[in-house]
């Protein structure tokens, strides 16, 4: 199972007077069978804190080690490999492709990962829970914001990553789908023994956290998780 690890990330973004120190000596752990929650306002890192997390971005300085081994020792190829394999983003603009169905965004991960994804069942489950197996049929330019949300959760999750970062995974959704993707997602940790990471405004998912950390001006804190 995979645990990963940030070590003193900073990421500054430009440079000369254009330079913008984004994160400050960022260090963060996630173990599988846990969910973490990043909290902040609006332009204070997180999205940028989860690219780099995810190895989608080389930060300025610091590593990312997934299961103690950092990105940069590993070949692109390695890595390419490890992210597919291992890491399932949900991203904050959704990245569902427009010419593709529902269903058929599901037949693409079949096609770049042939392996290890859900089988059918299960997929059939997270459908039914997120609400959204009557839009298999669907282009992501028919469904509303919250059903793009869920569409891209599920694709997420469809190849059974160990590791699941998920940006503002609630932003489009109603209370009631708050709860649903809070309790599916703390599941997925528990029952599944995943390291979920979630980034959010949203403090509806405080319930589901195991740890609580604030990000502000680019530094981030570890809190004590208080529940309502
Ligand atoms: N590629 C980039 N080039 C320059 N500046 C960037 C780049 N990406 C992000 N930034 C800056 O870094 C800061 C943090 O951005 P980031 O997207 O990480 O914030 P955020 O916490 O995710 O905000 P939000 O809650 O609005 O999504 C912002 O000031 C942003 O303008
Ligand atoms: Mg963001």
């Amino acid at each position: 199972m995979s645990s990963f690890s940030v070590k003193n990330v900073n990421q500054i973004f430009g440079s000369g007077t254009a330079e913008v120190h984004v994160l400050h000596d960022v260090n963060f752990e996630a173990e599988p069978g846990t969910l973490s929650l990043i909290m902040g306002p609006s332009g204070s890192g997180k999205s940028t804190f989860l690219t780099i997390a995810g190895g989608l971005l080389t930060p300025t300085s610091g590593t990312v080690e997934v299961n103690g081994v950092a990105y940069n020792e590993r070949s692109k190829k390695k890595r390419d490999a490890l992210r597919l394999d291992s890491i399932g983003f949900v991203l904050q603009a959704y990245h569902l492709l427009p010419y593709l169905t529902v269903a058929d965004q599901f037949k693409l991960v079949d096609k770049v990962k042939p392996n290890g994804n859900l089988s059918k069942e299960e997929l059939d489950d997270v459908l039914d829970t997120l609400g959204i197996k009557n839009l298999l049929n669907k282009y992501p330019g028919e469904l509303s914001g919250g059903q793009q949300q869920r569409v891209a959760i599920a694709r997420a999750l469809y190849p059974n990553p160990a590791i699941i970062l998920a940006d503002e995974p609630t932003a489009a959704l109603d209370s009631s789908r708050v709860a649903v993707v809070g309790d599916l997602l703390k599941d997925l940790a528990i029952k599944h023994n995943k390291a979920v990471v979630v980034v959010t405004h949203d403090a509806r998912l405080i319930d589901s956290a195991d740890h609580l950390y604030e990000m502000k001006d680019g530094y981030l804190t570890k809190k004590e998780v208080v529940k309502a």
